[in-house]
């Protein structure tokens, strides 16, 4: 049996992981309660304590727009909590699979973002996180990051079910239609994730680094809304379906500022995995399916 010590997991991607659990592994896995991974000492007891083949760190501080008034605590769990776990790896000789952001970018490209591209965050999340990655990438030769956007699925909180809420409450909406992305659900992330534990545990190897995941195609927020809508609306999830009204990141202003272009190459994931990414709207369907 492989032991996977698994972070965060009562978010969106931990919870999936356990979901998702291959044969021939175990998972120890411990929510912030659990194992806060600010804590220097909790980290180094917990690998003493179960001694993992692998590391998968699914813990984050992912308020975007609080981190901007809370950076304390956004760099404290992003990039010092990564600094513990990547010397506990270190220290203990096995990998640490990490994942990170879109928004280490700054939003101004026009073509999909490869993993060399320059990083630019524009806010407090996005530099906590890119902050992680430096650490990780300093610390401990062998890890992962992988890079993923617009995170939805059953658990946690996401755009799919605040736009569910929203539409019991509302008869119109109005939704940003000026930011690219690929939404990207937790179960494909989970998937990936455990396709490279397999690899790494089946071959003692993996080429270490940084990876971009996203499904696809890329779409905008507004997109995304219409296409919740009219899935939830066939399956009879939604009694009445809101009118969406198209909006720019001007008419919605938040604390944080989101890259107006979040779309993330895939093809080195690709290539490794010998698999194409998933298509959103099939992943959406599921995570809709698993609500009703
Ligand atoms: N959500 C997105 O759209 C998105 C987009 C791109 C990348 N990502 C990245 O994907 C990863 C997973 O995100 P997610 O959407 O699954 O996030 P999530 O649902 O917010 O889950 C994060 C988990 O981390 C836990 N956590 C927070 N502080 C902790 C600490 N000090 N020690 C241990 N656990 C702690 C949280 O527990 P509590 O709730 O108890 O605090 C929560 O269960 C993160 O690295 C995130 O940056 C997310």
């Amino acid at each position: 049996m492989h032991k996977v010590l698994i972070t965060g997991a009562k978010g969106q991607v931990g919870s999936e992981l356990l979901k998702a659990l291959p044969k021939g592994f175990t998972a120890i896995a411990l929510d912030s309660t659990e194992l806060n991974i600010t804590d220097q000492q909790q980290v180094t007891a917990v690998i003493a304590q179960h001694k993992p083949d692998l590391i998968i760190n699914a813990a984050a501080y992912t308020a975007v727009d609080k981190a901007e008034s809370d950076s304390a605590t956004a760099f404290a769990v992003n990039e010092q909590g990564v600094a513990w776990l990547a010397q506990g790896a270190q220290e203990a000789g096995i990998p640490l699979f990490h994942i990170s952001t879109d928004y280490v970018f700054d939003g101004n490209a026009t073509t999909p973002y490869k993993e060399n591209d320059p990083v630019n965050p524009q806010s407090i999340y996005g530099a906590s996180k890119l902050a992680g990655e430096q650490i990780l990438s300093s610390t401990l030769n062998q890890h992962i990051i992988l890079r993923t956007s617009w995170v939805f699925g059953a658990t946690g909180n996401n755009f799919v079910k605040t736009m569910l809420r929203l539409a019991a409450e509302r008869d119109e909406l109005s939704v940003v239609a000026d930011q690219y992305g690929c939404p990207t659900s937790a179960n494909s992330i989970a998937g990936v994730l455990w396709q490279l534990a397999q690899m790494y545990l089946a071959s003692g190897h993996l080429p270490w680094g940084v990876y971009h995941f996203s499904n696809s195609p890329a779409c905008t927020w507004y997109d995304f809304a219409c296409e919740i809508f009219k899935q939830a609306a066939s399956m009879q999830l939604l009694e009445t379906v809101p009118t969406v009204q198209a909006i720019t990141t001007a008419e919605y202003p938040t604390a944080a500022h989101r890259p107006a272009w979040s779309v993330l190459h895939t093809e080195k994931i690709e290539h490794l995995l010998q698999a194409k990414t998933p298509n959103w709207q099939q992943q959406l369907r599921q995570v809709l399916q698993e609500l009703h």
